[in-house]
């Protein structure tokens, strides 16, 4: 029989491109998620739901056993220090880096510096590896502001065509990492439904492959 199996979505950017994807591994929604405010959602599976939430939320919901599995940025994974899960599958979706910024031209910091970032574990980590001593303030968005206002010396941020740096005035300075979207599997559900989730990784990796291959008609 086959068991109940629920799969974590962060809303926002990722999901129009982990739609597609799910889609290609036979996993339907049963209506349209971004026209509902439900968060729970039923599937062509009788047996398997989507759940729809923040995405910094989603290894929350698939450590604790809320969701068997999930999709969720590698930035929101690094930040999180996941241990309770598997990452089996690169999506290879909003792919971006993790960055620091700082004003244009800003002179070498002597002694100190101030980050502000919303990636606090992920700043830590990267400024011990530094051998840098610095003082982080944690923003929840709008990074790119602190250096204006004077809060800040660098920012710690995600950064894709580099638009928003230079709308406002700063520059990339340090590539930290390459950011995409991962497959993210609960361990005890990884365990306990393999026989469920596999076929599904499978078949994901394939559309995440199919989609790397132009086909001769592009
Ligand atoms: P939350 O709503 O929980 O605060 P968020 O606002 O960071 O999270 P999104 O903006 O939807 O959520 O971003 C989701 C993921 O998309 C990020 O975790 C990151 O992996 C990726 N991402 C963020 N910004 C970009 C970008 N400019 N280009 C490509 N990918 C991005
Ligand atoms: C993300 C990130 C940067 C921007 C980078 O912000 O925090 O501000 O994208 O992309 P770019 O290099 O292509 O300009 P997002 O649009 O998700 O806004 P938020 O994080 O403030 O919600």
């Amino acid at each position: 029989m086959k068991q109940n199996l629920t799969i974590a979505l962060s809303k926002g950017r990722i999901l129009k491109d982990t739609l597609p994807l799910l889609e290609a591994a036979n996993i339907i929604p049963a209506e349209d998620i971004f026209s509902s405010r439900k968060l729970i959602f039923d599937t062509n599976h009788e047996n398997i739901k989507l759940v729809v939430i923040r995405a910094t939320d989603v290894p929350t919901y698939v450590e604790h056993g809320g969701a068997d599995m999930g999709v969720a940025g590698k930035d929101v994974l690094l930040e999180y220090g996941a241990k309770g899960l598997y990452e089996p599958l690169d999506l290879d979706i909003a792919k971006c880096k993790l960055m620091v910024a700082g004003l244009k031209d800003a002179a070498p910091v002597e002694g100190r510096m101030k980050v502000a970032t919303k990636f606090v574990n992920v700043t830590k980590e990267y400024y011990a590896r530094e051998g840098r001593q610095v003082d982080i303030i944690k923003l929840y968005g709008a990074m790119e502001l602190a250096p204006i206002m004077g809060m800040a010396d660098r920012i710690v941020d995600i950064v894709d065509t580099g638009n928003t740096l230079r709308a406002n005035g700063l520059e990339p300075m340090d590539h930290i990492g390459y950011i995409s979207s991962r497959l993210v599997v609960g361990k005890a559900a990884m365990k306990m439904k393999h026989r469920q989730i596999q076929p599904i990784i499978d078949m994901l990796s394939e559309a995440v492959e199919a989609r790397k291959t132009p086909s001769e008609n592009d």
